[in-house]
């Protein structure tokens, strides 16, 4: 299984960013921490990062041409309001989960809505780093089917 793991905008800043809502941990440590993880495990994952909107929607399109079987995807705040990364992921039909590390429903108004969410398989939101490593068990079952 090939996964392309794609995070938003800010989320560069993992670690330094309000780390009393998205935790200690930078975007690397959770990269690493997440392929030690799936070292006996068949999957191999690419990350990407942007805090570009038109780089995010490339990307999706490019894992269409590489045929990644799953993504992974956390928008960050594009979540929110982003119809060019909905439309992105309805485009390309590879099936995709939604992640936050945060509990986006227990936070201010404007994240309760996920423009992206209809068109993902599920929504893991609120487990922290744990819920990047969730959504891959989610992608396995889903292929295991
Ligand atoms: C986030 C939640 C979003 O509302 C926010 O804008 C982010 C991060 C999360 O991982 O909890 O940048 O997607």
């Amino acid at each position: 299984m090939n996964i392309l793991v794609v995070n938003g905008p800010n989320l560069n800043l993992l670690g330094i960013r309000e780390p009393n809502i998205y935790g200690v941990d930078t975007l690397s440590d959770i990269e690493n921490w997440i392929n030690n993880e799936l070292k006996v495990r068949n999957i191999t994952l690419q990350w990407y990062q942007s805090n570009h909107e038109g780089k995010i929607v490339d990307r999706l399109h490019r894992a269409m041409h590489d045929k990644n079987d799953g993504i992974i995807i956390n928008p960050g705040a594009y979540t929110h309001y982003s119809y060019a990364i909905r439309d992105a992921i309805a485009a390309i039909s590879i099936p995709t989960i939604e992640v936050h590390l945060s509990d986006i429903k227990s936070r201010e108004n404007f994240r309760q809505l996920s423009v992206i969410q209809d068109v993902c398989l599920e929504q893991i939101s609120g487990l922290g780093k744990n819920g990047y490593l969730e959504a891959i068990n989610v992608l396995e079952k889903y292929f295991n089917k």
